[in-house]
């Protein structure tokens, strides 16, 4: 019996805590500052990048984000022990996902 004096959030919060469910609206936070938007102007919250990978796919599987922008869904795929592959039209903006890509690995092994 779920009290109904609480808020969404925390009945969502409680929900996926209690059944490890989750409903159609994700509380998650866009990137609005500029230093986490890594020179891309529409960037996705790592979060939400990485909910939706551990979903829909498994240790191993292959993730091809045809429009990759900054690389967010590349970096996320990879720490979760998946492989991608990472498309975007614009030149500049693959050269931000390999350079997020290679921090990474760095991070990694420091
Ligand atoms: C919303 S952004 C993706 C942001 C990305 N998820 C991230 O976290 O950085 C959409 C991207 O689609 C790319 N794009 C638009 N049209 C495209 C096309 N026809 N083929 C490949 N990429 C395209 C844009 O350059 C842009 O980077």
């Amino acid at each position: 019996m779920v009290n109904s004096n609480i808020s969404i959030s925390a009945f969502v919060r409680l929900f996926v805590a209690e059944f490890g469910l989750r409903t159609n609206v994700w509380f998650i936070t866009p990137c609005l500052s500029k230093d986490n938007r890594y020179g891309h102007p529409a960037p996705f919250p790592e979060e939400l990048v990485k909910d939706h990978i551990l979903s829909w796919s498994n240790e191993g599987d292959l993730v091809l984000d045809p429009m990759c922008g900054s690389g967010t869904t590349c970096k996320m795929t990879k720490q979760l022990g998946r492989n991608f592959i990472g498309i975007d039209s614009s030149e500049e903006y693959c050269k931000i996902a390999n350079k997020r890509l290679e921090q990474d690995k760095l991070t990694k092994f420091a």
